[in-house]
């Protein structure tokens, strides 16, 4: 009794604690928002992101989207958060969290396909992994103009599993699976908005940053050509969040 007393104190005191170290992050990058709705602050940064911009996706943001807004606010401080207690880290064990099947919803773990890999002849030095997981750009939450397709927040796993075969339409040759209704895989891998990893041998081996900023898939064939170099095949699986 005494023990269940004292996690009912610690979860609010390590709640405000969170709250507190995430505020100034959370502060500067209201302060972006607000700054990129003024049209000529907005241009010129993304110009200059195109200019640096490599084969990296470029940020693209149409101009009818406010950035600042109760919508965008709330989804950035839900991305830091999530980033903030993830259980993902660089060289530890990899969270084995379980996600949904498209095709018959059955449920797996992300590590098992680590190791199915293996025996596929055509997978050269790793696997891929889709996971999709809860919409960035909710229609009823922070909408975006440029998502090419309106999806209302996932209630219930059909939902989910629904809007996840449109992502298999567009591309077809890559496994797609999607978190579970817990949202297990994006809290454990802090994967909201977009994130890329590489695991091997269960061990978080490349993190990538948040996205959409810190998303580069430049990093990630980097990092996949200089393992090429240097070593013959494990089991590697990369994962795209
Ligand atoms: C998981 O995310 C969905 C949004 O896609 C949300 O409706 C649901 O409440 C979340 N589940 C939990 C347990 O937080």
């Amino acid at each position: 009794k005494n023990d269940s007393g004292k996690k009912k104190t610690k979860k609010p005191l390590k709640n405000a604690l969170v709250c507190l170290l995430l505020l100034p992050r959370f502060l500067l990058a209201a302060v972006v928002f607000w700054l990129l709705d003024f049209s000529c602050i907005r241009k010129r940064v993304f110009l200059r992101m195109k200019e640096q911009g490599g084969d990296d996706p470029p940020l693209c943001i149409s101009d009818s989207n406010r950035l600042f807004s109760v919508e965008s606010l709330k989804a950035v401080w839900h991305g830091h958060k999530l980033d903030f207690l993830k259980a993902a880290h660089l060289g530890r064990g990899a969270p084995n969290t379980e996600v949904v099947h498209l095709e018959d919803q059955r449920r797996s773990r992300i590590l098992d396909y680590a190791f199915q890999g293996v025996v596929q002849q055509n997978a050269d030095i790793a696997d891929s992994l889709v996971v999709y997981i809860e919409e960035a750009h909710p229609s009823d939450g922070w909408r975006s103009t440029d998502a090419p397709y309106q999806i209302p927040q996932h209630r219930r796993l059909e939902d989910r599993l629904n809007a996840a075969q449109l992502m298999h339409l567009e591309v077809p040759g890559c496994l797609v699976v999607v978190d579970s209704m817990e949202n297990s895989s994006n809290a454990a891998y802090g994967a909201f908005f977009d994130r890329l990893y590489i695991l091997q041998e269960g061990k978080v081996v490349y993190q990538g940053g948040r996205g959409p900023e810190g998303y580069r898939i430049s990093e990630l064939r980097d990092w996949l050509d200089q393992y090429r170099k240097g070593m013959e095949k494990s089991s590697n699986l990369v994962i795209n969040m």
